[in-house]
């Protein structure tokens, strides 16, 4: 029999249509800048403050992006009655008490990921959003790509079938002396909380719940931060193969295995430039291409998401839920916890 697979098209707006609130930003270091030019090159959102440890730094990156308010301390940031929503672009460790800093001003936030280091960290920075019914979400862009509403339309669908078999990969190469973050373990380095969030975050939209079981073997780098990683998730309908490392740019890309056909999320799997339907019996076959090429075009859908969902006066994202987002750092905990101190884990035969 032959079957005529289709794709959804995206139903994500443009980005620039989203209303406008005004950002303050904590941290401007080198994601702030993509954040920032793409929010000036992409929505009608307004850079209003921006805050640095260093006030110098803080005036250098209002200068670049017009922005009216500088401070050199998060603290006043989060005082200021010019700023709706905090983006929150330090270090991982900084995230929780930054966020606690703005929540507690009645600030929203967009808390880069990890949205905390551990998963208890990260349902206190949740607690403390209820409670305050303020907004709050990680900054996972890859949630709200068109890519991705197409494919979170396939899975809705059920264009896949059951879901069974997720594979995927993110490695890149990076220096020690210029990555010096991330293979610092007070900075919160590790190719887990850096790159295996995307991975396990990824993992959990296709299969559309966290995994049963967690399985991991890897190494860790002299510093003592997570290396090369692999995980086997154990879903309830199916297993997932994730591989992560801080030392070669690997594939990137992803497939997922249904029951009646299968996704290729074509590189990288997390801003996809095309992705690809078959038919498991092969008697069909589509492909969809995209544009979003870089963070500069991508980061400006989460953006939008934030805007429209604090106009709603929502306090979370229908597609990146908080609860999600605590379970992703709840299976990052688990992988983290069975890598060995020193070399590799190995299961015996
Ligand atoms: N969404 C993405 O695609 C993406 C990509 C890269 C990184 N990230 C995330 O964004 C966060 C920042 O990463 P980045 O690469 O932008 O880092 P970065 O370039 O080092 O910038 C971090 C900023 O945090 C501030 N900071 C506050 N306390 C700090 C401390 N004790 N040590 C160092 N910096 C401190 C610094 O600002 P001041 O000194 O000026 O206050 C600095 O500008 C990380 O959580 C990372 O996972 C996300």
């Amino acid at each position: 029999m032959t079957t005529t697979l289709q794709l959804p098209a995206s139903r994500v707006q443009d980005p620039n249509s989203a209303p406008p609130l005004r950002w303050g930003i904590m941290g401007p270091g080198r994601i702030a800048t993509d954040f920032a030019s793409s929010l000036k090159q992409h929505t009608q959102q307004q850079l209003t403050a921006v805050a640095s440890r260093n006030h110098a730094r803080a005036e250098d990156f209002a200068e670049q992006f017009g922005i009216g308010l500088t401070f050199d301390s998060y603290q006043a940031l989060a005082a200021s009655p010019d700023v709706d929503v905090v983006y929150i672009a330090t270090p991982h460790p900084f995230h929780a008490e930054c966020a606690r800093i703005a929540l507690e001003h009645g600030k929203h936030v967009l808390i880069e990921k990890p949205f905390a280091v551990n998963a208890e960290e990260a349902q206190s920075i949740v607690e403390l959003a209820r409670e305050r019914n303020l907004f709050a979400m990680e900054a996972m862009w890859a949630r709200f790509t068109p890519a991705a509403d197409v494919i979170r339309q396939i899975l809705a669908n059920g264009l896949l079938g059951e879901v069974q078999h997720v594979r995927a990969d993110l490695g890149e190469h990076f220096d020690p002396v210029r990555n010096a973050r991330l293979f610092d373990p007070a900075l919160g380095g590790g190719s887990l909380l850096d790159l295996g969030v995307y991975l396990i975050a990824y993992d959990a939209f296709l299969f559309g719940e966290p995994p049963l079981e967690v399985a991991a073997v890897g190494n860790r780098t002299d510093s003592g931060v997570s290396a090369d990683v692999a995980m086997t998730l154990t879903h309830r309908t199916g297993t997932s193969q994730l591989f992560t490392t801080l030392d070669v740019r690997t594939p990137t890309a992803a497939f997922v295995k249904g029951s009646t056909a299968m996704l290729e999320i074509h590189t990288p799997f997390y801003a996809p430039t095309a992705i690809s339907l078959r038919a498991n019996d092969a008697s069909s076959e589509v492909r969809q291409d995209f544009s979003v090429q870089s963070q500069v075009d991508g980061l400006c859908f989460e953006a939008a998401e934030v805007a429209r969902c604090i106009t709603a006066g929502l306090t979370e994202s229908p597609h990146h839920t908080l609860d999600g987002t605590v379970e992703t750092l709840r299976v990052l905990d688990r992988a983290e916890s069975l890598i060995p101190a020193v070399g590799v884990a190995l299961n015996s035969v």
